[in-house]
């Protein structure tokens, strides 16, 4: 864990090791909150969590029993094979929707009993516009089938969850960072990492239930699903 302050709530990131998860988890801390920092590589500032692993998921479940959580954001993620239809091989396909859909799915399940002991009771998965039915192929043509793949399978889990959780009052919801410069994004990305986190922190502590199961980007747009 990375930082422990009084009572302003935790917050737990998925893939805080780099990238937009990395700059969130400053932000968070930056705001005073207790920050449960998860990354692959065990640390003192961090809790090991392999996404792709089901054993390393239920093991962060059993380490934070009892431990309430306000927040959760599934923010790790992989791009997977980029070269289209032809270069598409079964095991890079279920290992990107692994770590992209299931995981997300499996750490609902491991946390809710913390998220429902938390006071802000918010899930957040962050999505992408590219697994958009209705825009993702808009302004894009490429050959991220895997990938696109994922992130629509996890707009459908996001709607699930949000129906499922809305009896235990947890909010949950997609959130599309924007084209983002980071290692997944790129150099030649629009947007600079602080300006998306900023933006997507913004949404998220503005989040209730009556923000659930909604698909946003960081600058406030609704994003068709
Ligand atoms: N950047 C963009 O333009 C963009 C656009 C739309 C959506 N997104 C989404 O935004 C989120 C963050 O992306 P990013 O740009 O920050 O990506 P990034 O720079 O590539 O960082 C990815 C993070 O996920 C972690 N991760 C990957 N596999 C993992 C695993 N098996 N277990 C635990 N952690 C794992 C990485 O950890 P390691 O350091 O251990 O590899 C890293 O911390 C992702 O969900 C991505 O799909 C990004």
């Amino acid at each position: 864990m990375t930082s422990s302050t009084a009572d302003s709530g935790t917050v737990l990131i998925t893939g805080a090791s780099r990238g937009l998860g990395r700059t969130l988890a400053g932000l968070y801390a930056a705001a005073g909150m207790r920050i449960i920092a998860c990354m692959r590589q065990a640390s003192p500032a961090a809790e090991a969590l392999d996404v792709a692993d089901e054993g390393s998921i239920a093991a962060l479940g059993e380490r934070l029993c009892g431990q309430p959580v306000d927040i959760v954001i599934n923010n790790a993620a992989i791009r997977g094979d980029t070269g289209g239809l032809d270069t598409l091989e079964t095991g890079d396909f279920l290992e990107v929707m692994r770590i992209n859909a299931l995981a997300p799915l499996l750490l609902a399940r491991a946390l809710r009993p913390n998220l429902l002991a938390g006071r802000r009771k918010v899930l957040v998965n962050i999505g992408s516009r590219a697994g958009s039915l209705a825009e993702g192929t808009v302004d894009d043509e490429d050959g991220d089938y895997a990938y696109r793949c994922s992130k629509a399978a996890l707009n459908m889990a996001t709607v699930k969850l949000a129906q499922d959780f809305r009896r235990d009052g947890i909010a949950v919801i997609s959130l599309h960072p924007g084209w983002v410069r980071t290692d997944m994004g790129g150099a030649e990305a629009t947007i600079d990492v602080a300006e998306s986190a900023a933006g997507l922190k913004a949404l998220i502590d503005a989040t209730t239930l009556a923000e659930t199961g909604s698909f946003r980007a960081y600058d406030g747009r609704t994003v068709a699903w």
